[in-house]
Order: structure tokens, then sequence, then C-alpha cells
């Protein structure tokens, strides 16, 4: 008999038919996520979970699907919707997409530096506002990104990615993370400081760390008045890293120049989020790792991750808990 799985979203068919081949799948078809409650229902009895980012996968879910349960595979790098203890407690390994998808969500980061920078969205809406009369000295002026300082938050693999692309760019860059040596720092062409160093000098801060207690609300009323006035912030991590209501503040009162963000607290983003109304947030709907060959991989990557959970094997990418 097949092994039985749930699949929790539509993901690439790529993924889907691999998990066909080994296993009986029920799909979630509909467009949006299923409730916290039609998933509870919908694990009982299964021996894999395949989820996606907008599941929360908790004890209680777990135990809903019963002691068979032998393995969850998310298709993302990031698990904070994953309870990883509890999972481990019941002997369920936890598998993730991790490096498939760095190139992707990196060049999204520098996408969004760039957008912020040279103030496009702004840009785009000057035109459609019908202010586009004439060639101005003075208007839309925006800021430099050769000789800029950028302060990366989390250097990690994706963290890395930004460096090698901010290093074409000629930016300075300096480094926060945790246990980063002052080498593996400069193997990235960075200088590794204290997160206070990096607020107070960095013209750009992009945050790569991933989202937990110690890093929720990283970002906050102390920290972002540590930032330069001109400074703008990148986050394509998770919302929860930043203190939203104390974003929008510092936006709104110049305490920072600018924000420009993939991912937000909650999401999707509220339409009467005040955020939504400042020109200097540049606000894109958790889009990281949003390109075709690298969410191929990455639904191929957790179709093997389940497969192998499934049947008892390592994963290929499992998630260890530190
Ligand atoms: C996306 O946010 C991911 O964690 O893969």
């Amino acid at each position: 008999m097949k092994p039985k799985v749930f699949v929790t979203r539509q993901i690439p068919e790529i993924g889907l038919a691999r998990v066909r081949e080994v296993c009986e799948m029920t799909l979630w078809e509909n467009e949006l996520p299923a409730s916290y409650e039609h998933l509870i229902e919908r694990v009982r009895g299964m021996d894999g979970i395949l989820c996606t980012l907008t599941e929360r996968i908790d004890a209680a879910l777990m135990d809903a699907a019963g002691s068979q349960l032998k393995v969850i595979s998310q298709m993302a790098v990031g698990y904070d919707n994953i309870d990883v203890r509890a999972a481990h407690a019941r002997g369920v390994p936890v598998g993730n997409t991790p490096g498939v998808l760095t190139d992707a969500t990196a060049d999204l980061a520098f996408a969004l530096l760039l957008s912020a920078a040279r103030r496009l969205s702004e840009s785009v809406q000057y035109i459609r506002d019908g202010q586009w009369i004439t060639w101005k000295p003075l208007d839309l002026l925006g800021a430099d990104l050769s000789g800029a300082t950028l302060g990366i938050v989390g250097l990690g693999r994706i963290g890395q990615a930004v460096a090698k692309r901010a290093s074409g760019f000629d930016m300075r860059i300096l480094a926060n993370s945790r246990n980063l040596s002052d080498e593996q720092a400069w193997e990235h062409n960075a200088t590794r400081v204290e997160l206070s160093t990096l607020l107070r000098e960095s013209d750009f801060v992009s945050l790569h760390i991933p989202l937990s207690p110690e890093t929720r609300h990283l970002i906050n009323r102390e920290t972002l008045a540590q930032m330069k006035r001109n400074a703008i912030l990148i986050n394509t991590t998770r919302g929860g890293t930043v203190d939203q209501l104390a974003l929008y503040e510092a936006l709104r009162d110049g305490i920072i120049a600018g924000a420009a963000l993939d991912v937000t607290d909650p999401e999707p983003i509220p339409l009467d989020d005040p955020l939504l109304t400042l020109p200097n947030a540049l606000i894109v709907p958790h889009i990281g790792s949003a390109t075709v060959k690298t969410r191929n991989k990455m639904a191929l990557m957790a179709a093997e991750n389940l497969i192998a959970g499934v049947k008892g094997r390592l994963l290929p990418n499992e998630v260890k808990v530190k």
C-alpha cells in the first residue's frame, strides 16, 4: 500500500508528480490556504504532510494526524510556522528547502534595495499622476549605491549572496551574525561589527535572520532610532522581525528614510495598514523565491524530503533545532 500524504497547497506540478509516483496524495486544491480547522480534519491518518509557510503546524495538529505521521516537509527555507521541537518530540523529522532559493531571494533583496534607493515606485506613480511635465534637476533624487554602506544582519546563505551582489556595486559591507568570525566576514568582503555599530553606520540595512523568539521585533523603536536618518531598511526574511508600528512611525517622522519589504506581519498586510499610505514604504507580496525555476526546485526538494520521510529514510534536507 502506498503511504498517504496530504499536500496543503497547489505547488508546481513537477513536485506533485513526484509525490504521486510514490504516495497516495490528497491535495488541498483551493486557491486560499485551508483554515486550521480544515487542516486538522485533513491530516488525520496521514503518513506525511507537505506544507508551506501559510500553514500553522503545531503539536495539536501533529496529534490530530496520528502516531503514524512520519514526516513534515515544508516547501520553504523558513519554518517558523512549524513547531519543530514538538515534531522531534514525536519522532517526526521536518524538512525544508534551503539553497535552491538563495539566489532568487538575494536578487529580490537587491531589487528592493535598488528600487528604494532610486525611488522606483514613487517614479512610476509620478507618471501616472501626470507629474512628468518636464525633466527636473531636483525631482525624485535618490541615493547612490557605490560607496554606500550596506549592513547585513544575518550572514547565512542569503546574506552572503546579498554581499556578493553588493560587492559588484562597490558597496562597503558590514555584517552582524551569530557566531561570525572576522575571517568568515572577510570571505564575503564584509567587516564583522556589533549590531549597534551596523545600525549606526549603514545607509542600507538588509535583514537575513530567521524569525525566532530572539529575533522577533529586532527592529523596533530603539533600534530604528540608532539608524541613520538617510537609512533604508530592506526585509526579505519574515515580517515578525520588525515592529511594524514602530517602522511606520519612523518612516512617517523621518527617523529613517525608507523601507522596502517583501514580508509583513501579518501577511497579507491589511489594506488599511498605515504603512500603505507612505510613499517611502515599498511593499511587495512575499515574492522572494517567486521565479519559475526556483519554485520548481523547491517543489521537487519538498517532494523528495516527503518521500524520504514516509519511507523512513534520512531526509535530504532536514531541519535541525539548535
Ligand atoms: C520563503 O519565505 C521561504 O522561507 O522559503
